[in-house]
């Protein structure tokens, strides 16, 4: 069976203003009724096809403890345990956490973590890329999983493959992992054909991405296990401690293991995969039209092109005229207009707030 972990610790501030600090992207319903957390714990959850989930395992932060366990109560989904981090400290200090605890009960445990802000919209696809997994870890590998890539994302990780997929779905031995690469790397990696982005979704067992912590990031464990060692039971929750806590290094799996441990195979994943970082995911994602619009709520778009309307407010309806490469987000209490491509500055725009207090 397969103990699932899911991260949703994160803000997501590239998709401001419905995703606000207090209430994050995951959270909200932002392409269909149900959240992308729920719908990525539903993924996780239950007997599947070839597979068996155990109860989720939950990490988050203080903020978000109560809309994790009424998003996952109206989902129909019982949580394992849910784990609270004192602060954000990214995903590497986060998965460490995840399988100290875990291992305590089990260390061949195996374990899959997860995002919950992406959109994988054929679970059975995913539950048998994960069963294609399952056959490697056995031997002690770090499985990810690879998205063909269509252009030269540089929000994104590689993982170069040793060889060429055979189609049969089987895992391939990575040669390689690059985090991130700037623009001219991703270009070359893009035009090499032998690279796939890196999905973020990671399948091991606990005790082995233990070992490959202790092997490429050890100043992680002290502070980790201590913070673990120390945690507090709070109804139902169970709360890391602050002090140990906030010693452990803010670095991502990516950086901390990925990049630097050798027993890495990845899983080429065919079907359908999004993490809607920003609007242009979301406007990508939500199936435009001929002409490249897309529109929801109460917002209309005559002779538009390539542009995204949306109204997330009763109160206010949206008329985009003649716009080209443009996307207009109404809220009751923030509009924001850009230029579509400029949807990884959102970021900006919220940083510049802040700044305004
Ligand atoms: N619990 C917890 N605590 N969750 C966190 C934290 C944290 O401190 N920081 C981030 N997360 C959650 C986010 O909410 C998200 O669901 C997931 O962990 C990944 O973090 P992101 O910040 O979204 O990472 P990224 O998208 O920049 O990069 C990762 O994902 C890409 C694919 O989407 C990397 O793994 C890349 O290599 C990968 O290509
Ligand atoms: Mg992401």
């Amino acid at each position: 069976s397969i103990t699932p972990v899911l991260l949703c610790g994160g803000s997501g501030t590239r998709l401001w203003p419905l995703s606000r600090k207090s209430y994050p992207k995951q959270f909200v319903p932002l392409m269909g009724e149900e959240t992308l957390f729920q719908a990525s714990a539903k993924r996780l959850s239950g007997t599947g096809d070839a597979l068996t989930f155990q109860s989720p395992l939950v990490l988050t932060n203080s903020d978000f403890r109560f809309i994790v366990t009424e998003q996952l109560m109206a989902a129909g989904i019982n949580p394992g345990a849910i784990l609270i981090e004192p602060e954000g400290r990214n995903t590497a200090p986060a998965i460490l956490a995840a399988a100290l605890h875990v291992a305590a009960s089990d260390p061949d445990a195996v374990m899959l973590v997860a995002p919950s802000d992406h959109v994988v919209p054929d679970a059975e696809a995913f539950h048998a890329a994960v069963a294609q997994g399952l056959a490697v870890v056995e031997d002690g590998d770090l499985v990810t999983f690879g998205i063909a890539p269509d252009r030269p994302e540089t929000g994104y990780g590689y993982l170069e493959l040793s060889a060429k997929p055979s189609g049969s779905g089987l895992p391939v031995k990575l040669s390689r992992f690059v985090e991130k690469p700037d623009a001219a790397r991703a270009e070359e990696m893009l035009a090499a054909g032998t690279y796939m982005w890196n999905a973020g979704i990671f399948l091991f067992r606990a005790r082995d991405i233990i070992a490959a912590f202790e092997a490429h990031s050890p100043s992680l464990i002290a502070p980790v296990q201590a913070a673990l060692a120390d945690a507090l039971p709070d109804l139902g929750f169970l709360r890391l401690a602050p002090g140990p806590w906030s010693g452990a290094e803010d670095i991502s799996i990516d950086y901390a293991v990925m990049e630097r441990a050798p027993n890495l195979s990845v899983v080429p994943f065919t079907a359908a995969w999004s993490d809607l970082g920003g609007w242009d995911a979301v406007w990508r994602d939500s199936g435009p039209d001929a002409a490249g619009v897309v529109t929801s709520g109460g917002a209309t778009a005559i002779d538009c092109e390539d542009t995204l309307l949306r109204s997330d407010s009763e109160r206010l309806e949206v008329v985009g005229i003649g716009l080209k490469n443009v996307m207009a987000i109404a809220m009751n209490d923030a509009v924001l207009v850009a230029d579509l491509s400029r949807a990884q500055d959102v970021k900006k725009a919220v940083d510049a707030l802040k700044a305004k207090g």
